[in-house]
């Protein structure tokens, strides 16, 4: 990065979310170049990191956009994104939100069979279904997004279903779509639910393309192993490859990444703000609790998923490494970062580097103990621009009607 985080702090403030656009445009090209089948349409899962500038960059790699609400199709079209080009996974949509969707022209991928018969009842003319293969994955429990007990997509097995459905109707299912769930390093389940939804797509005789959605993961840990991005590009690709001759015609291949693209481009910059050293006790050795100017409003991964972030101490180079619990300053004793993570002792004023934040961070972040949202800033080669300013008590509080 061209500017340093003490610069970029005494001019935006702290905290601050930072995203380095060179990171997200080398991950799109990287995730691009893996998949060798064409036709192929990467999607990005705005959900990840909305930023407008973020999108924007992705979208300039060649990226449509799979949206999951009618907030980030709005996004989408304002950045001039083509509807062709916007998938919207929706999940208990109502029907006023797929009436809004079909007048904008985007693809609805229907989670449900009655939410696709409530399109062809309405006169929707085409469709994806997003199905459950029944093979979960993820990181964490709560965002695994197949296999009996999640809530999202048709059941593979119901594809007869979809198809009757679909021969009694004016709707053309076009799509047929999953996402297994997120932060999967390993490319083998991830083929063995391809193969499950390849043997789907072979029931439905009109479709235009085939998603197998998001959930690459990242190397959250020091020393952790990537994803082997080009091991799951050529499964991704043999797979839909020998689909296709059997199909007997080409099809569009998508994937959904949203974690992948833009995770490591973003830290979440934070200023310590006081060092407490618990003494001893008959009970427990004390700890040192190293607190700071934010929290899980900012940054929920670490108390919602037990993810765990790498923490830098940009202020002190030379300090002893010194095992702290890295706290923020929201009242509940779940609003903790780390626990007895070594760092260069941290000091008073010293300026803390959450990494990986780019996906998930800010996306999710909430004004809870009524704190106002951070700033995003965007470095872009030797520029930096504010993406977002920060919100003020003010604007808090004057949301709602006194
Ligand atoms: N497509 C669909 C339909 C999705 O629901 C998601 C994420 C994605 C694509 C993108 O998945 P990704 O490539 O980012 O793994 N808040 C959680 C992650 C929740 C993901 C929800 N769906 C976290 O912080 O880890």
């Amino acid at each position: 990065m061209p500017i340093s985080a003490a610069k970029l702090i005494a001019r935006f403030g702290s905290p601050l979310y930072v995203y380095d656009l060179a990171v997200v445009r080398a991950r799109a090209g990287a995730l691009a170049t893996s998949i060798s089948y064409r036709p192929f349409l990467p999607l990005y899962a705005i959900k990840a990191n909305p930023c407008p500038a973020v999108v924007r960059a992705i979208v300039e790699e060649g990226y449509g956009i799979d949206a999951v609400s009618p907030g980030e199709v709005a996004i989408a079209l304002r950045l001039g994104v083509d509807p062709g080009r916007i998938l919207f996974t929706e999940n208990n949509m109502t029907d006023a939100e797929m009436v809004t969707a079909m007048q904008q022209g985007v693809t609805i991928n229907c989670g449900s069979l009655d939410r696709l018969e409530r399109l062809a009842a309405a006169g929707g003319r085409e469709a994806s279904v997003r199905f459950n293969p029944d093979i979960g994955a993820g990181a964490h429990e709560k965002i695994c997004t197949a296999g009996p007990l999640t809530k999202f997509g048709v059941h593979f097995s119901q594809v007869e279903k979809v198809a009757r459905l679909e021969q009694g109707s004016g709707l053309r299912v076009v799509g047929c779509h999953m996402h297994i769930g997120s932060g999967i390093l390993d490319a083998e389940v991830y083929a063995r639910a391809m193969a499950v939804i390849l043997s789907v797509a072979e029931r439905l005789p009109n479709l235009r393309f085939v998603d197998f959605g998001g959930g690459i993961g990242i190397p959250y840990r020091e020393g952790q192993p990537a994803v082997d991005l080009a091991a799951l590009g050529a499964q991704a690709s043999t797979l839909m490859g020998a689909f296709t001759a059997r199909y007997g015609r080409p099809l569009e291949l998508r994937l959904e990444p949203g974690r992948y693209l833009v995770a490591e481009s973003g830290t979440l910059l934070t200023t310590v703000t006081s060092v407490k050293r618990n003494p001893d006790t008959a009970q427990a050795s004390g700890r040192t609790y190293v607190g700071c100017d934010t929290g899980f409003n900012h940054l929920v991964r670490v108390a919602m998923y037990d993810a765990y972030h790498r923490i830098d101490n940009l202020s002190e180079r030379d300090a002893p490494l010194t095992a702290v619990d890295v706290v923020g300053n929201i009242c509940e004793s779940g609003d903790v970062f780390a626990r007895a993570r070594l760092l260069p002792a941290p000091q008073l004023g010293d300026i803390l580097a959450l990494r990986d934040a780019g996906a998930y961070g800010m996306a999710m972040a909430s004004t809870y103990n009524t704190r106002p949202l951070p700033a995003e800033v965007v470095v872009d080669g030797d520029q930096v621009r504010l993406a977002r300013p920060r919100q003020t008590i003010e604007q808090l509080l004057d949301a709602s009607i006194w």
